[in-house]
């Protein structure tokens, strides 16, 4: 087989990005590869839509079914999104014995599992380079780089918009739903945006990466989150002064074994969760800004590694499906679909440690009244929850009913520190509710 049919479903942002792509280079690709894709159809949900990319009429129908039944396909491309019909979509597909490209990690984190027993039910492949951090080829460096490797630690800043908004925050000082609305108009945030802002867009992300490196299907539910609404100018200009910068992280460390709730045959729980976090500057992540991504991986053996590179877009993305498209294709021509099936669930016993236990460092912002012996009483809060303090910030020149104070504080399980936030919150001198943001140190 030197050539290979690819149908695929959605001509919009990704999908338009992969036919320009295809058109640019899909030469270059059969060379590399030694087989081609050819461009049979694409399926469309209007066919008077407005494109950026101009796609001839002539490939556009609007029943994607008749897409995936045509004998002449043989990939089939999901690029439509959601995660109704397109789980539909691909099911169709896989039932098909064909091999299904995606770039939809809604959709996967969602139903994953049931995608990738599908494919492997009905003896084809399920490949997704393109649903976590766009261009940066991460899925195939954990699948196939690492594979010799057991993940300690992945850090991750998947979202685009998220990034780009905290950037823009601490460099320009700008307001956030100024910036908010930027990032719309330049059509990287999802609609509504409210998947990227509140953390989900990362956490669909996190999961997948989290559930490939350790070996069991970690479930949307199991993952803590936390969006970037409540980072406000102000922490983000006293994080600056600490040196340290606020980026939206996802982050997913293997706990060492005898970790509490841990089955000793397998080592230690896995903590995965999205939140902001305070990262020292000194840190390569610190500098990751406007719309890029970046993922730290250490793995047992190779050590210390990261990926920087555009996380969304028409070409990044494509660039992605590219280079599933070229694997679909040699796993055709080499009759090789199951070489390395899309998930492989090899631990057993795996699981996620529930966030109260997880332990962290923490930045403390509070508005107090501006008297002698609030401070004693914070710090009596804190240590009656066995948290040790380990500075203390009252900067000048702020007056008036309440000034701020910022603490940061030594490593406490999450749950102690809900309980000691508790209390404070409750301390007359306290005039609003503490803002509290985890402080990643990377070990
Ligand atoms: P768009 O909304 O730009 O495009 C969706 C495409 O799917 C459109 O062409 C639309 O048709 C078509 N479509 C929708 N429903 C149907 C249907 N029932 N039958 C046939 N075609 C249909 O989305 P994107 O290209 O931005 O995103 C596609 C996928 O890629 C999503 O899963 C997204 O999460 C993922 N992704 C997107 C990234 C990005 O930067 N945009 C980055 C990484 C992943 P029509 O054109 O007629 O409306
Ligand atoms: N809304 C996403 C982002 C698009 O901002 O990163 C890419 O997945």
């Amino acid at each position: 087989m030197q050539q290979v049919n690819l149908g695929m479903i959605g001509g919009g942002t990704v999908g338009g990005g992969v036919f320009q792509a295809l058109q640019r280079n899909g030469d270059l690709l059969a060379a590399r590869a030694g087989v081609g894709v050819r461009l049979q159809r694409i399926a469309v949900k209007a066919l008077d839509e407005p494109r950026k990319v101009e796609i001839p009429p002539a490939l556009l129908t609007t029943d994607w079914r008749s897409v995936v039944a045509d004998p002449q396909v043989h990939i089939v491309a999901e690029l439509a999104g959601g995660t109704g019909i397109a789980r539909e979509m691909i099911l169709t597909a896989l039932k098909l014995g064909k091999p299904v490209v995606t770039a939809n990690k809604a959709l996967l984190s969602a139903c994953g599992e049931e995608l990738f027993a599908a494919a492997r039910e009905h003896g084809t492949n399920l490949y997704y380079e393109a649903s976590v951090a766009g261009g940066i080829p991460i899925i195939k460096s954990l699948r196939e780089g690492f594979i010799g490797n057991r993940i300690l630690r992945i850090y991750g800043i998947v979202n685009g918009t998220c990034n780009y908004i905290l950037t823009r925050m601490q460099l320009e000082g700008a307001e956030f739903a100024d910036v908010l609305a930027d990032a719309q108009r330049q059509g990287y945030a999802e609609t509504p945006p409210d998947l990227d802002i509140d953390g989900h867009d990362s956490l669909h992300k996190i999961g997948i990466l989290a559930s490939l490196a350790h070996g069991f299907w970690v479930k949307p539910g199991q993952i803590h989150v936390e969006g970037i609404r409540n980072i406000s100018k102000m922490d983000i200009q006293f994080a600056g002064r600490l040196g340290y910068a606020i980026k939206l992280l996802g982050v997913v460390k293997k706990m060492p074994a005898g970790t509490r709730r841990t089955a000793p045959a397998n080592g230690g729980p896995v903590q995965v969760a999205v939140h902001p976090a305070l990262i020292p500057h000194t840190h390569v992540l610190a500098s990751v800004n406007d719309t890029f991504n970046a993922v730290f991986v250490r793995g047992d053996v190779v050590g210390d590694t990261v990926f920087y590179g555009r996380g969304a877009g028409q070409d990044p993305t494509a660039s992605a499906v590219l280079s599933d498209l070229a694997d679909a294709a040699l796993d055709l021509k080499l009759g090789t679909r199951n070489r390395l099936p899309p998930f492989v669930p090899h631990e057993r016993n795996g699981r996620v440690l529930p966030m109260a236990d997880a332990v962290s460092r923490f930045y403390l912002r509070l508005s107090v009244a501006d008297r002698p012996g609030v401070l004693a009483k914070v710090a009596a809060a804190l240590a009656r929850n066995k948290i040790g303090i380990s500075s203390v910030i009252q900067p000048e020149g702020h007056e008036g009913a309440s000034v701020p104070l910022i603490l940061m504080i030594h490593d406490a399980p999450n749950r102690a520190m809900s309980r000691a936030l508790a209390h404070i919150g409750r301390l007359p001198a306290v005039k609003a509710p503490p803002v509290m943001i985890r402080v990643e140190n990377f070990e």
